[in-house]
């Protein structure tokens, strides 16, 4: 049987760090907000290109963290709209609502998976403030067009950069950015969701918002610490959202590889996209500005795939099933058609791709799908 992801493989590439990493945190017997935070924090701040991270409890008090930050510096107030790709995990959106914003939802292209960006500018209204963009599939979803529409309609640029840590962009590609940037750095602030599944995964819950603005990195801080900057004085309704040191530690020892196993990853994706040839089956994103967190591809007859799969030996997953806009919490917008979203929902499958699979793994899989009819 060859897991979807097998993490206990995975993280025995990296055993000794981790060992290390745990036992020092052990020895110290300081367990919250201490030195393996700090070193994370800065490490991850220069791993992304800025100023601040500031670590968390996990990817959706990230995100959380960073609206609630603009609403308490005034820049927001509760019923401003957020533009949000309709194609995201329910986290991008739940942290809208949360704040008491507006989800304002668009569809995905068909070639990127991606928000699609020529059907933004209809989406914005007086009301928007924000337009959330997510590296779904650890692939950028930064354009040309996003940070030119930000720029003409002063909103504000905000990554979900849960699932593409480590994703450089070629920016030769656009216009506004002048040289090799992260994502996580490409627009006023970034969420990172470091789930253990993730490219750089703890061993529990954590996140991290990384930013260059000195005033919401601040305030984030504070209402991340019970709304207190100072001992016993409350200047927010706060929150306890914080990195413990033991995972800080790892995700320290683990950034140290993140590069190395992000390039395996894309080691793995061009052996699918070099021998995958099915007509059933299409593989929609190319090699370019991915770290590749899932390798999707798109098939009509998708439950008979992942069925066929199992029965070969090969786990797969499917993200997501069911789109937001058609869940139950958000009964409000099941009347709305998003098309490219509903069809990435019923013909998407992830294939393993991890930085521990072999290249023979690899090579059965893309045989078994060019034997799949
Ligand atoms: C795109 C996206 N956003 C946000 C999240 C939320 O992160 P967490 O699970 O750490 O809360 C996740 C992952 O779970 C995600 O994939």
């Amino acid at each position: 049987m060859i897991k979807y992801l097998d993490l206990k493989r995975i993280n025995d590439m990296h055993d000794a760090e981790l060992r290390q990493a745990v036992s020092h945190v052990f020895d110290s017997g300081w367990y919250l907000k201490g030195e393996a935070t700090r070193q994370f924090e800065q490490h991850y701040a220069e791993y992304i290109g800025t100023r601040h991270c500031i670590g968390c409890g996990n990817g959706l008090d990230a995100l959380t963290l960073i609206l609630r930050g603009y609403i308490e510096l005034g820049v927001m107030v509760p019923g401003d709209e957020v533009i949000v790709p309709a194609t995201t995990f329910i986290a991008s959106i739940l942290a809208i609502t949360d704040c008491g914003l507006r989800p304002v939802l668009v569809d995905a292209s068909p070639d990127t998976l991606q928000i699609d960006d020529s059907l933004i500018e209809a989406a914005i209204t007086p009301r928007t403030r924000a337009l959330m963009i997510v590296h779904l599939y650890g692939r950028c979803a930064y354009t040309d067009r996003v940070g030119e529409l930000c720029k003409q309609h002063g909103l504000l640029l905000i990554e979900d950069n849960a699932q593409a840590h480590g994703c450089i962009v070629n920016s030769s590609l656009f216009t506004l950015h002048a040289s090799l940037t992260k994502t996580g750095s490409l627009g006023h602030a970034a969420a990172h969701s470091f789930y253990p599944t993730k490219n750089l995964g703890a061993m529990g819950d954590a996140g991290a918002v990384t930013t260059d603005d000195d005033r919401l990195a601040d305030v984030i801080r504070t209402i991340a610490n019970y709304g207190s900057a100072q001992k016993y004085v409350f200047d927010y309704i706060g929150r306890n959202s914080r990195i413990d040191e033991l995972q800080a530690a790892i995700l320290d020892a683990k950034l140290q590889r993140l590069d190395k196993d992000n390039r395996r990853r894309k080691e793995i994706a061009a052996i699918y996209i070099n021998k995958v040839n099915n007509p059933l089956i299409r593989i929609p994103l190319s090699d370019r500005d991915s770290v590749w967190h899932i390798f999707p591809v798109l098939c009509e007859k998708r439950d008979a795939l992942q069925q066929y799969l199992l029965q070969n030996g090969i786990e797969t997953q499917v993200h997501y099933p069911i789109p937001p806009h058609r869940q139950r919490c958000y009964a409000q917008w099941n009347h709305l058609s998003f098309p490219v979203t509903e069809q990435i929902a019923l013909q998407e499958l992830s294939l393993p791709c991890h930085q521990a699979l072999t290249n023979d793994e690899v090579t059965y899989i893309a045989e078994l799908l060019n034997a799949f009819g």
